[in-house]
């Protein structure tokens, strides 16, 4: 089992880039599956995640060519509608396959993906949308078994939460189904926004991505394309925070600083300076960091649920009290234990953690719960006094390439070992 050593201390300063979003690489390749030709997305990035997504491709009968950050697809062969178990539990968010499975194919069999780290992941949403286009989901065993009876059907849909893999699903069965789909409460984050240009410049017709309402007029199929994944605006967030717990001079580079929106007011309240560029956010970190104040996790363009532990690691070396509400995940506060093992001082109730700064954090053997969870702790360890050794980083792995050689050059002394 590989672990991180971290050295803490010293502040970082230099530029650094950020890599593609693995939230929308995800239903890009997934969406590949509906296209009748190649598809090529660059800017993909070299994650766990993104290699299991092409493992399934595979499995499916596609053709996958990945070369660095470029991964091509020729899903002309399609020859199965099952994505095996061990796949579907490595990474839960296989489920946004279904959408596009079903819809190219005509049937799809994919097992439940159950709860994971962050709390019960309930799929209602999806499978009630997908219902209401006219997909026929039975539920046996711990298995869904799904067909469709000559086309899927366009219908009105509305969400009783913006579910972001609900939204990305049934986008992903609408777009080639007959008539109109009108989705209302939709997501809109700019994954949606992403995947819906993507799925435009194949031939489909979406209006309104990135806002509430979508419309989608169902066309006869869809042809490949060539698409450039959209910066991933949660890793620009960890190295902004990694950026202010050690008290640096950082520029995150490759952003789309729009994205970021809902979070550089937090590191302003915190007293950083923020510098924004057109490609870029340039954070500048006081002597000490102020109280985050209240942090409310939301849907976008709201501050983001996958932001709240790194700026949480952040938050424990504030001067003053900081208060986080998780309103997305039941269960998304795992990595504060691990963080008051380093010497955070942090109450939980609930949907509710309240953090009461301190003036220094020490060095631990801590372990990542969670992929956001693991990046929060990379942050406080570069900040802390002395060593930290940091295990379970496959979960890191899923979301962030080889972090280790991404803060290097910042002066982050941070390297990589097997046990
Ligand atoms: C996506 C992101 C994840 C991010 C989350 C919220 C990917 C691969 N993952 O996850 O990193 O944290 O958005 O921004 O893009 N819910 C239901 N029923 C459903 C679907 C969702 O109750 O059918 C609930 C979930 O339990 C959760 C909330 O809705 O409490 C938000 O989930 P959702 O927006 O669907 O997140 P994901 O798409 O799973």
């Amino acid at each position: 089992m590989e672990r991180l050593m971290i050295t803490g201390g010293g502040p970082l300063r230099g530029e650094i880039k950020v890599h593609g979003a693995k939230n929308s690489s995800l239903p890009l390749l997934a969406a590949a599956v509906l296209c009748r030709g190649e598809t090529v997305l660059h800017n993909c990035p070299e994650l766990s995640d993104v290699g299991a997504a092409c493992e399934i491709l595979s499995y499916l009968g596609c053709r996958v060519r990945r070369e660095g950050r470029t991964v091509a697809i020729d899903a002309a062969g399609i020859c199965r509608h099952s994505v095996p178990e061990p796949l579907m539990r490595e990474m839960r968010s296989s489920i946004v396959f279904l959408g596009a499975i079903a819809a190219r194919v005509g049937q799809a069999d994919l097992s439940f993906p159950g709860g994971c780290e962050l709390g019960p992941r309930p799929i209602d949403l999806h499978l009630a949308g997908l219902r209401k286009l006219g997909l026929l989901i039975e539920e046996d065993r711990g298995r869904l078994l799904c067909r469709v009876d000559g086309r899927l059907k366009g219908a009105p849909i509305a969400l009783s939460f913006p579910s972001v893999g609900a939204t990305e699903n049934i986008l992903l069965a609408a777009v080639t189904a007959e008539g109109r789909t009108v989705l209302t409460n939709a997501a809109r984050e700019p994954e949606i926004i992403d995947l819906a240009g993507f799925l435009n410049k194949c031939g489909a017709k979406i209006s309104g991505a990135g806002e509430g309402t979508i419309v989608v007029e169902g066309v006869d199929f869809l042809h490949g394309c060539e698409h450039r994944v959209i910066p991933d605006r949660i890793v620009a967030a960890t190295y902004l925070s990694c950026a202010a717990c050690t008290g640096g001079d950082v520029l995150v580079s490759d952003v789309e600083p729009v994205h970021l929106a809902g979070i550089l007011p937090i590191f302003e309240e915190m007293g950083c300076g923020i510098t924004v560029g057109e490609r870029s956010v340039r954070l500048r970190a006081p002597a000490r960091l102020r109280a985050a104040g209240d942090v409310r996790t939301m849907p976008y363009p709201g501050f983001p649920t996958d932001a709240q532990a790194p700026v949480m690691a952040a938050s424990a070396l504030a001067e003053g009290t900081s208060m986080f509400v998780e309103n997305i995940f039941e269960s998304r506060y795992k990595h504060a234990g691990e963080l008051m093992r380093m010497g955070a001082r942090i109450k939980l109730e609930g949907r509710v953690a309240v953090v009461e700064g301190v003036s220094a954090l020490h060095g631990a053997e801590v372990t990542c719960t969670d992929l956001r969870g693991g990046a929060a702790l990379v942050a406080a360890g570069l900040a802390a006094e002395g060593e930290t050794i940091l295990r379970e980083i496959h979960h890191i792995d899923r979301g962030y390439e080889r972090i280790e050689e991404a803060l290097a050059p910042l002066g982050a002394k941070i390297r990589r070992t097997g046990e």
